[in-house]
């Protein structure tokens, strides 16, 4: 339209100047206008869209609703001669080839593909989970051609369900929703925002209980709802890992219950007598009441990214929810008062379980997330949240934790960690001198403080070496690995917040090891046992191999930090989310809570 209101015969005549206004005007209509007015037209539905340009700031200050990132340039990394953790880098990428090459080939359409038979199994929803797990990992690693392929895929999806069949909000919300909303946000292609405000619509009966807390799963269609394998109860974890995801769809499209619906469930958090669990919440709560049915505590399974969603909702909106912030201080001062305990020989520092408030001594793999956790919050939380002790005190126990957790894949024979161990107590070695409990780490850090901190703090030097059985001080109660990202994940958080390049080195062990190990001619399957290197894989590739672990390793050994970590937060499943702030407007109509700041 621009261009129907200039004279054109006018051009002929004083041909130069006016070609550079016309070519100056055409890029500034191009620069301005067309993006957005693509944009509007997907979004002609919308009720509110944001206005694309405010005249009164200048182009650069426009206040951005995403930040895109351009993915790297391919010959950007090693432009003088070999660099090795270029090379480490690429070595990830064709791993990521591999393992995608193998889904597309064997299960387009479906869920994952099966590894050892090039089957396929739709394991959450029949969608083509992997397709949108994988987003963002191809946008980062530069697989431009793979990614607009999935954008085609992704544009056609309908997320529509049998009437029998029903979508567990869980890992729908934090696979599906967070993979969309992520890849939207790195690459801008207003379809992703599309298809994740389709989906976010449709899972939000699961939200619609008398409590507000998240029923089981939904179907998409009918929005009938229905309980999983603990009738009445949600899994804390399942309450407290959808906040990142609505709240940035909330902000991208102006809908309110989006916002709504998960704070509310932090308001019963806020709310919650944690007296009996010592301030530790505990790991069932009745969805009909709101309030706990047992008084078991963990950081594992079913709570795990509850206490990161804590401290990430602080960060995903401009460090300004100050009620959450505060709510992680306090239950990561918990988590380390009570459930941090170190082995008497080796002093490998884990976290465990409490039931009534007695520890089971167990170890998961999957709370090898928490060392990174702690390592974030030790960064980046002001020091009128964090005391100086405090935050000596939460980084010591993110070095110790991770160092357990690589103590856990240099100790097998597979280089591989078990998926969980039962730690061994001074019960059954009689030679350490205190009966029954392993040493609260606690305790041993008020000592080494009373003795002037000589070496290391207790539980964070490197692990003494122990292939033999008898050495580790821990028993394997789950055998398998199964290509879980927790341990990379945290070695990544600690190489950024450290600089400390163990960590880097550790994750290429833990590469070189599964690529020897896992890795099988339709993709990588999980290791049955990984004290023996001779045994049979595991037929299954999960899709958060694609999202998160080789996403972490990928990261970990590029050079420049793709994804700066105080301006992208990962949702638990690795979906890079940037970082925004609520405007005015959006406090007020929200009712975003600004009491506490
Ligand atoms: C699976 O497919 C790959 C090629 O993608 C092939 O090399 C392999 O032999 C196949 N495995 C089985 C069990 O058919
Ligand atoms: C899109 O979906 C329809 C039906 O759901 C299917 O028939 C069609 O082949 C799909 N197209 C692509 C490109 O996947
Ligand atoms: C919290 O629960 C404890 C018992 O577990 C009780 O003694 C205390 O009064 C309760 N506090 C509040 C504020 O309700
Ligand atoms: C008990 O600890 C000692 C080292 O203090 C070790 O040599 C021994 O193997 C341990 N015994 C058992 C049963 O773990």
């Amino acid at each position: 339209m621009a261009v129907a209101l200039l004279d054109l015969s006018t051009i002929a005549r004083r041909p130069i100047p006016r070609l550079i206004a016309i070519v100056t005007i055409l890029a500034l209509f191009v620069f301005f206008f067309v993006p957005n007015s693509l944009e509007s037209k997907r979004f002609a539905n919308t009720p509110y869209v944001r206005p694309p340009f405010f005249p009164d700031h200048p182009p650069h200050e426009r206040p951005q609703r995403h930040g895109h990132l351009r993915p790297p340039h391919p010959h950007a990394k090693h432009p003088h001669g070999v660099d090795t953790w270029a090379t480490r880098a690429d070595a990830v990428k064709d791993a990521f080839l591999h393992a995608y090459g193998a889904y597309r080939e064997h299960a387009s359409g479906h869920d994952e593909v099966l590894p050892l038979t090039n089957g396929s199994v739709d394991s959450f929803n029949g969608w083509g989970l992997t397709v949108v797990e994988s987003l963002d990992t191809m946008w980062l690693m530069g697989l431009r051609s793979h990614f607009d392929e999935a954008i085609g895929v992704v544009a056609n999806m309908t997320f529509h369900l049998e009437p029998h069949a029903y979508a567990p909000f869980f890992e729908t919300i934090i696979r599906y929703l967070g993979g969309l909303l992520s890849a939207y946000a790195l690459s801008g292609d207003s379809i992703l925002l599309a298809r994740a405000d389709d989906l976010g619509s449709m899972m939000l009966p699961a939200l619609e209980t008398r409590s507000g807390l998240p029923i089981y799963a939904v179907n998409t269609v009918s929005g009938k709802t229905k309980y999983g394998w603990t009738s009445g109860k949600t899994l804390w974890a399942e309450a407290l890992s959808c906040q990142l995801e609505y709240k940035y769809l909330a902000y991208l499209t102006g809908r309110k219950p989006y916002y709504r619906k998960v704070e509310d469930i932090m308001q019963i958090m806020y709310a919650a007598n944690l007296t009996k669990t010592q301030d530790l919440f505990p790991t069932v709560w009745d969805t009909v009441r709101g309030t706990p049915t047992t008084d078991v505590v963990s950081v594992g399974a079913f709570a795990d990214s509850a206490y990161e969603y804590m401290l990430k909702q602080w960060l995903l909106t401009g460090r300004s929810d100050t009620q959450a912030r505060n709510l992680y201080v306090r239950s990561a001062n918990a988590i380390i008062s009570h459930l941090l305990f170190l082995t008497p020989n080796r002093r490998l520092l884990y976290v465990t379980d409490l039931s009534t408030n007695k520890p089971t001594h167990t170890f998961e793999h999957l709370s090898c997330f928490l060392p990174g956790v702690l390592a974030l919050g030790a960064k980046t939380l002001p020091a009128d949240a964090l005391s100086p002790h405090e935050r000596a005190r939460h980084l010591a126990a993110a070095q110790g934790l991770a160092q357990t957790c690589w103590a856990l894949y240099a100790d097998a024979q597979t280089g591989l960690a078990p998926d969980e161990v039962v730690m061994h107590r001074p019960a059954q070695n009689s030679s350490t001198s205190v009966a029954g409990v392993n040493m609260p780490w606690e305790d041993a850090m008020d000592e080494w403080d009373a003795a002037g901190r000589g070496g290391a703090a207790p539980g964070t030097a490197d692990p003494v070496s122990a292939r033999r059985l008898d050495d580790r001080e821990y028993d394997m109660r789950k055998r398998s690995w199964l290509l879980r990202p927790e341990a990379v994940e945290s070695f990544y958080v600690l190489w950024r917040v450290t600089g400390d390049v163990r960590w880097r080195e550790r994750g290429w062990a833990v590469f070189e090891a599964m690529e020897k190990t896992a890795r099988v001619a339709g993709g990588y399957a999980s290791v049955m046992d990984v004290d023996d290197v001779e045994r049979a894989g595991k037929n299954e590739m999960p899709s958060y191999f694609l999202a998160e672990t080789l996403k972490y390793l990928y990261l970990l050994f590029t050079d420049e930090e793709l994804i700066p970590l105080d301006r992208w937060v990962f949702n638990t499943e690795a979906h890079p989310l940037p970082v925004f702030e609520w405007t005015d407007w959006e406090r007020e109509m929200y009712g975003i809570n600004s009491m506490s700041i």
